[in-house]
């Protein structure tokens, strides 16, 4: 039996309208608009106005929504949702279901899937194998991170790093079989889960923070640690995927890379002669918008005619758990 293959129907994505500048951000903790530049590559990140009733359900829903637009296609087409986070308002019900609601897809099962930056590859690569294997029809996913609600903004390690944002694309059966997702890996090494964290109540606290020091609820980072992580995974990721699809830097039209910290991808880029032109950087305008960062990359990319029909391209990230993902499409 043939697989089906599968196809991009549409892409969606959504930010706040709020920017959260270094400016701003250098009235609240001990830092500078330069050392921010310089070490992250960052000028502004967008974060939610909570005031306006804005949060993880509203940028998911209508980065999906979007998605739907794009696809021509409606909330009642989809059959299932995923929707990865790690900062949904409520562990039950899920927020996939809540934007099921919304978006009026019953009878379509939703859940939310927590993999942190790693989110929306990890989705990807599951809404592909279920739409291949003939399970589902059209599966709508989203990443969406709204960080600003886990930050603790006296904490000048993470503060300046993160901000909000939603990706999303909607998956359907297509009848070429070459068509889809050619290549994934869905990988973690639990063991390093300290590195990344967000403590709900004192005794999860693992490395010695006392007191003052601890805000549950909010993210914890080993950020040189990640850094280290993060800068060999990219390249491995990146090199296992092009050695098992035999595919060389010049089959790839993009290489849709998780905006973490812009010197983790210059170093990929180094490492591995990616020119400038295929790798796409958004982090100076949204900063790293954990599960949001890759869909909104690819959204912008496909808006831009950067990413057509036919094109080779290569989603790629890292984050807590610790976690990594790629995944290989011929779009
Ligand atoms: O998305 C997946 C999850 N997260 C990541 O990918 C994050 C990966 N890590 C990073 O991006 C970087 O580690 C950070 C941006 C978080 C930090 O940058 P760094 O270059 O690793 O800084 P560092 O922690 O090694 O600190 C270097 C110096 C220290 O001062 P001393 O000890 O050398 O005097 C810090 O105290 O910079 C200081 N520092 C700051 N100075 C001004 C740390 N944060 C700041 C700050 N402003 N915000």
């Amino acid at each position: 039996m043939t697989l089906p293959g599968v196809r991009i129907a549409g892409t969606g994505s959504a930010v706040p309208e709020r920017r959260l500048t270094n400016a701003d951000l250098e009235a609240i903790v001990d830092t500078s608009d330069e050392w921010i530049r310089k070490r992250t590559g960052i000028v502004e990140r967008r974060i939610i106005d909570p005031s306006k009733g804005e949060g993880q359900l509203s940028l998911a829903t209508d980065a999906l929504r979007a998605a739907l637009d794009d696809a021509n296609m409606v909330g009642a087409d989809l059959d299932l949702i995923i929707n990865a986070s790690v900062t949904t308002e409520m562990t039950c019900p899920s927020n996939a279901h809540r934007i099921a609601a919304t978006l009026d897809a019953q009878p379509a099962g939703a859940f939310d899937m927590q993999a942190a930056c790693s989110g929306f590859v990890y989705a990807i690569n599951l809404a592909d194998s279920l739409v291949r294997s003939g399970r589902h029809k059209a599966i709508g996913v989203i990443g969406c991170d709204v960080m600003s609600s886990v930050v603790d903004y006296t904490d000048r390690g993470v503060s300046i790093l993160f901000g909000d944002a939603a990706g999303a694309c909607v998956l359907v059966p297509d009848e070429n079989p070459d068509r889809g997702c050619i290549h994934q890996v869905i990988e973690g090494d639990g063991r390093g889960w300290e590195a990344l964290y967000m403590p709900r109540r004192e005794e999860d606290v693992v490395e010695g923070a006392t007191g003052e020091n601890i805000r549950l609820g909010c993210l914890r980072m080993d950020g040189r640690g990640v850094f280290r992580f993060a800068v060999t995974k990219f390249q491995q990721v990146i090199e296992l995927a092009l050695e098992q699809t035999g595919l060389s830097v010049d089959d790839v039209a993009q290489f849709v890379c998780h905006q973490s910290n812009v010197r983790i991808i210059e170093s990929a880029k180094a490492k591995l002669g990616l020119p400038d032109d295929k790798v796409y950087i958004n982090i100076d305008h949204y900063g790293n918008s954990s599960a949001g960062s890759v869909g909104l990359c690819f959204d912008q990319l496909r808006k831009a005619g950067k990413i057509v029909d036919g094109d080779i391209v290569v989603l790629v990230a890292f984050g807590g758990g610790m976690t990594w993902a790629s995944s290989v499409w011929r779009v």
